[in-house]
């Protein structure tokens, strides 16, 4: 619990992003982002706040279906947690999952579990090559894993994915003292059974490390990109146009 966390750990790198990682393990951690995900990350107060109002925007306008692009997906489950709410509500959508690791795309296109999801792997560029432009653009603990450049030309290329009316949300941990010790608490006591055999509270510690936290992230962050703080110690950069849908 001593971790140094006066600055970005940014030399660490986590366990599952080792192309020799252990298949198994990263598997079991691809299934369990999903747990984590639905206490960490919210699904349902992304899609009431985010994707409902954009979803009902296009089924008001005649417009056709809301696109949802998920950067970075890992195993999908929070694609499948929005598809899941979409299709109850009776909304069309189009949701892709994009990563650049194959096994995350492999994994998670192989546990769709009907929820129709689009899966690329690819970096952003290529959809930014292609013309592509989505509704919502998101990722979830992706800005973390990247460089200096690496987020520059993330939000520069999310920024352009963006449709009129579109909105671009980055949401990640922030790096505290109290959110890394309720995570190490809370992992340990998992750590033997749920949490066995995957990256999750290793890779989870590192994670926190690497993170920025809302003041770093707003002095790195391009002109017309807002960084909100959230609960339990999470940070977002958005984007959206003037005119984008509340
Ligand atoms: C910690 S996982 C998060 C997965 C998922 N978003 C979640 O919240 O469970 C980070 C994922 O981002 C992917 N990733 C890292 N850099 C990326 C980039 N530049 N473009 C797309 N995906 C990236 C990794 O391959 C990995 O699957």
């Amino acid at each position: 619990m001593g971790a140094d966390l006066s600055a970005r750990a940014v030399g660490v790198s986590e366990l599952m992003d080792d192309p020799a990682a252990d298949a198994r393990m990263l598997e079991r951690t691809y299934r369990r982002f999903g747990a984590v995900n639905a206490v960490v990350s919210r699904p349902g107060a992304l899609y009431r706040a985010d994707v409902r109002p954009r979803a009902r925007r296009r089924r008001d306008t005649g417009s056709g279906r809301l696109r949802i692009l998920d950067v970075g997906a890992g195993g999908g489950d929070l694609c499948r947690a929005l598809a899941v709410r979409l299709r109850r509500d009776g909304f069309p959508a189009e949701i892709t999952a994009l990563d650049v690791d194959p096994r995350a795309v492999s994994w998670a296109q192989a546990h769709d579990r009907g929820a129709g999801i689009g899966y690329r792997c690819a970096p952003v560029a290529e959809l930014v090559r292609d013309g592509e432009v989505f509704d919502v653009v998101l990722s979830n603990h992706v800005l973390h894993h990247l460089d200096e450049d690496g987020l520059a030309g993330m939000l520069e290329d999310t920024r352009r994915l963006a449709a009129p009316h579109g909105l671009v949300a980055h949401h990640d941990i922030s790096r505290s003292r109290g959110g890394y010790v309720a995570f190490a608490a809370g992992t340990w006591l998992l750590a033997g059974t749920v949490l066995a055999g995957s990256f999750i509270r290793e890779d989870g510690l590192t994670s926190i490390r690497r993170s920025y936290t809302p003041d770093e992230l707003a002095a790195v962050a391009p002109a017309g990109w807002e960084v909100r703080r959230g609960f339990p110690s999470r940070l977002e950069l958005r984007w959206e146009q003037d005119d984008a849908v509340a």
